[in-house]
């Protein structure tokens, strides 16, 4: 018998042969843009370290959610930047506030066509820029989910279809669930930031949400990248608890979490490919070291092989926009 028998090479020769065999695809129907609003901002602020990102007015993010809307888009994350913090983060909750009021101009706008998911998380409306309220310099756990049950119903009054409370609190799922449930929001769901890391790739986004903390780091509340096995029960847990969507955060780090997430669980799962994920590449593409195209393509077909059903990207609309056109 002549060697070689088997040539997968057969498969590759032409782009017909090569289209039907591919396993893996990237929809837009796939991606969710993060997006950021600030009270009281006049005009948008473009974000030095995320090129094509800015810090939005009302009117821009309708603007920005409307386009997103026409490429094909589903969903947006919302993150907002109040015009004044405190110790406790009580602008969050105010039915007010900059995420509530930009909640109802987006429904207003786009009604049924865009899915809503805010942020749900204290770093940006505390003066300590920690996710939760202190007891000393720690993070009190328990009188976090107060608030937390608070904000989600707040959300929810403001029309969100998805909450996504991204503190890494122990039982931050399990008190929103019920919290939801208690008022009449049972048919809102919630995306659970199960498995985030303490990441060195959230850099940008801290100046984007203006949410760094002034002393300390995150470690006391958001996974050690080293633990993988405990990332799995921070899943299960949130399962447990009524999550709607699993999230592993970040991502191309991370994609063996990932991986093993989508396996043990076979749950809908998303990636956030984060701000610095993004940040590395645009750098890399303004100096010409990369194909910014091709490589934006690339990781997020990576991401989805590794089994995400959902890619939550700073790349969403340029990525739409790209794979509309073929
Ligand atoms: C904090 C939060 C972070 C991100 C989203 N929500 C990071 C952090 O400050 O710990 C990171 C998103 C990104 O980097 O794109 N609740
Ligand atoms: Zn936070």
């Amino acid at each position: 018998m002549a060697f070689p028998h088997l040539r997968l090479r057969r498969l590759r020769r032409t782009d017909r042969l090569r289209a039907m065999v591919r396993e893996t695809d990237v929809r837009p129907s796939d991606l969710i843009a993060p997006l950021f609003i600030k009270e009281g901002l006049v005009r948008p602020v473009p974000l030095e370290a995320m090129p094509g990102q800015f810090q939005h007015t009302l009117g821009s993010l309708v603007e920005e959610c409307g386009q997103l809307v026409e490429l094909g888009v589903p969903a947006v994350l919302v993150f907002g930047i109040p015009a004044r913090k405190d110790e406790g983060g009580s602008p969050a909750w105010d039915p007010d506030g900059i995420v509530q009021q930009a909640l109802r101009l987006i429904r207003a706008e786009t009604g049924d066509r865009l899915a809503l998911i805010p942020d749900l998380c204290l770093c940006e409306y505390t003066s300590h820029g920690h996710c939760g309220v202190l007891r000393g310099t720690e993070v009190d756990n328990d009188a976090t989910l107060e608030a937390y049950a608070r904000i989600a119903c707040s959300y929810a009054e403001a029309g969100a279809d998805l909450i996504g409370p991204s503190g890494m609190m122990d039982g931050q799922v399990g008190v929103v669930r019920h919290a939801l449930d208690a008022h009449g929001h049972q048919d809102v769901g919630i995306l659970a930031y199960a498995a985030k890391f303490a990441s060195a790739f959230f850099e940008p986004f801290r100046h984007a949400a203006e949410s760094a903390p002034r002393f300390g780091d995150r470690r006391a509340y958001q996974l050690d990248p080293a633990n993988g096995d405990e990332a799995l029960r921070e899943a299960r847990l949130d399962l447990d608890e009524g999550a709607d969507i699993i999230m592993v955060k970040p991502a191309l780090p991370y994609l063996d979490v990932l991986a093993r997430v989508k396996a043990t669980f076979g749950c809908p799962t998303a990636a956030y490919h984060v701000s610095g994920e993004y940040a590395m590449l645009k750098a890399a593409a303004a100096r010409g070291w990369l194909d910014e195209e091709q490589a934006m393509l690339e990781v997020l077909l990576a991401i989805r092989r590794a089994g995400a059903d959902l890619i939550l990207t700073y790349f969403a609309r340029q990525a739409a926009n790209r794979l509309g056109r073929g």
